[in-house]
């Protein structure tokens, strides 16, 4: 989100003496512009409980381990609950995130360049196979539309695993205005991505070739 949304969003959080959960786990990877915090924003910080994780930046995914940071009355009653219904993150990831934290941030510049390739490869390759597609500004996800297919989501997905072996997410597990578009994460390397597309183009090819058949 771009710093003039957080604004309107904070103005309201103040009218309304509203608290902000703000899940930032993509934060580092945000690409053409910087990534602005909500808590950053004037009179944010003592209304907002910040999360953020290691999976996406530093590609712990299978790690396990998350922070959240707030204010202190909100923390300790997070505290009070998550130390008596966990154990604790374990040792392990602990000491393997300091290293990313002291160590990792010239990898991640690393790897949020390659994903920006990968940006490009897949909206293009998207809109070259007649899928519209907005460019995103973070994360590593793209959603295109497949309404001109006459399929819904469910129908798409479904299809297109059990034919091509390509799986993308439904729209609508994303609620209701998410009908008539997929999710399709670009963590996959580059000739994973290509290979994607092109079953996801023969696909959309041999549903044509269906439609036409059957007129
Ligand atoms: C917005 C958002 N927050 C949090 C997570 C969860 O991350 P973790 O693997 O650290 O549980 C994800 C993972 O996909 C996500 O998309």
């Amino acid at each position: 989100m771009e710093r003039a949304d957080l604004e309107e969003i904070a103005q309201i959080a103040t009218t309304y003496n509203l608290l902000i959960i703000s899940d930032e786990v993509y934060s580092e990877l945000t690409y053409e512009t910087k990534h602005v915090s909500i808590a950053a924003i004037p009179g944010m910080l003592e209304r907002t409980i910040f999360l953020n994780g290691f999976s996406k930046a530093f590609a712990m995914t299978g790690w396990r381990l998350g922070f959240a940071a707030g204010p202190r009355v909100i923390i300790d009653a997070m505290l009070k609950i998550h130390q008596y219904t966990m154990l604790c993150a374990s040792s392990l990831s602990q000491w393997a995130a300091l290293t990313a934290l002291q160590e990792g941030f010239e990898f991640v510049a690393e790897m949020v360049n390659e994903y920006n390739q990968r940006r490009k490869l897949i909206v293009d390759g998207l809109r070259q196979i007649g899928l519209p597609c907005f460019k995103p500004k973070g994360a590593f996800y793209v959603f295109p539309s497949i309404q001109h297919t006459g399929m819904t989501s469910e129908e798409f997905c479904e299809q297109l695993l059990l034919e091509e072996k390509v799986a993308v997410v439904p729209g609508n597990a994303f609620g209701a205005s998410g009908e008539g578009y997929i999710r399709c994460c670009y963590a996959a390397s580059q000739a994973e991505i290509e290979e994607a597309l092109e079953r996801i183009d023969r696909f959309l090819r041999r549903r044509q070739l269906n439609r036409a058949a059957t007129l």
